[in-house]
């Protein structure tokens, strides 16, 4: 018995790395996955058949799953990967949004093409599949209101936290966040979950980065090894908010690292000041950020990455 016995996956970016580990996994609980994979280059150029060894893989393994090539981010062709899930195995209940590509440069140095490119992927490839998946599961609904969907979304510690040259990718990330707290609201009377998970792993994402190197594949680390920054960590988290176990789980923000699950604390008002009924004055809001908010002049007061 699985988790996720007879239930339909969507897996997007899954033909290699974090998203190809969370296929696996779902296909190890028992769902049928839909691997969609682009195939590109990290940079998000090109085109290619990596969905095909994570197939390769799940079916080795005893599971069900076949390719879906489309470009998530094209609004058509994320409409086409939802359709493709349903008419092939009759139903879709958990969407995975993972696709992923970095262009990182500071912003000086960063051409605004590459910010766009970064923002397409992320954002609009988040967002066309949600859509699409979305008015299947209102459909359903009204039909069956016993009815449920699930949604994870992939966020990352520069979304939550900032960092150093990524503008586009840390945007594109906590545009991810408003995303799923605003989705989690509008699919809620439909039976739908909506949460995002921060994970972590050697990819080839993370090999951009100075003095990161090597890429580890799912594959490659055994089941009963550990790796900390093995890029399945994450994926036990990833089914468990799938199934339907977490149906009381929505909104939230999660990550794994290594072998921790972290739940995140969101934007929340920390501390206020009144003017007292009238319009503040500019001069005056000097010293009452010292003496109410801050409690500082200045030393002592740090910028905390999440
Ligand atoms: N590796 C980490 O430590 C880390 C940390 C936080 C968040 N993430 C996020 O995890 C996700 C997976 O990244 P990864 O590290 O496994 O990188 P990866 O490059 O190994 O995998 C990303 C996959 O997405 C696919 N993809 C890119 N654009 C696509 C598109 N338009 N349509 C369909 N597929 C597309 C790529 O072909 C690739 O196979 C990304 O969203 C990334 O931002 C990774």
């Amino acid at each position: 018995m699985g988790l996720l016995d007879g239930k339909v996956a969507v897996v997007t970016g899954a033909g290699r790395g974090i998203g190809r580990a969370h296929a696996l996994e779902l296909a190890r609980q028992g769902a049928r996955v839909l691997v969609n994979d682009l195939g590109g280059s990290v940079r998000g150029e090109g085109a290619g058949n990596a969905a095909d060894t994570t197939v390769k893989l799940i079916e080795e393994r005893g599971g069900t799953a076949r390719v879906h090539y489309g470009d998530v981010a094209d609004h058509d062709q994320a409409g086409d990967m939802v359709a493709c899930a349903v008419d092939t195995y009759g139903s879709l209940d958990i969407l995975v949004n993972n696709a992923g590509i970095v262009r990182d440069a500071a912003i000086w140095n960063m051409p605004r093409e590459d910010f766009d490119a970064v923002l397409r992927v992320h954002v609009a490839g988040t967002w066309s599949p949600c859509h699409h998946a979305a008015a299947y599961w209102r459909r359903r609904a009204k039909e069956n209101p016993a009815s449920t969907g699930r949604i994870v979304n992939t966020t990352s510690g520069a979304g939550l936290g900032g960092n150093f040259g990524q503008t586009g990718y840390a945007a594109a990330k906590a545009a991810i966040v408003g995303m799923t707290l605003t989705l989690a609201l509008e699919l809620r009377r439909s039976g739908v979950t909506v949460n995002a998970v921060g994970p972590s792993g050697l990819t080839r994402i993370t090999a951009t980065m100075p003095g990161a190197g090597e890429v580890i594949e799912p594959e490659d680390v055994a089941d009963d090894a550990w790796h900390p920054m093995d890029p399945s960590n994450s994926s036990p988290l990833v089914a468990w908010l799938a199934s339907d176990e977490a149906h009381y789980v929505t909104g939230q923000v999660i990550r794994s690292i290594e072998d921790r699950i972290i739940w995140m604390q969101g934007w929340r008002e920390r501390k206020s000041t009144a003017a007292g009924g009238r319009r503040w004055d500019a001069a005056e809001i000097g010293d009452r950020m010292a003496t109410d908010i801050f409690e500082t002049r200045g030393a002592g007061l740090r910028f905390d990455p999440a």
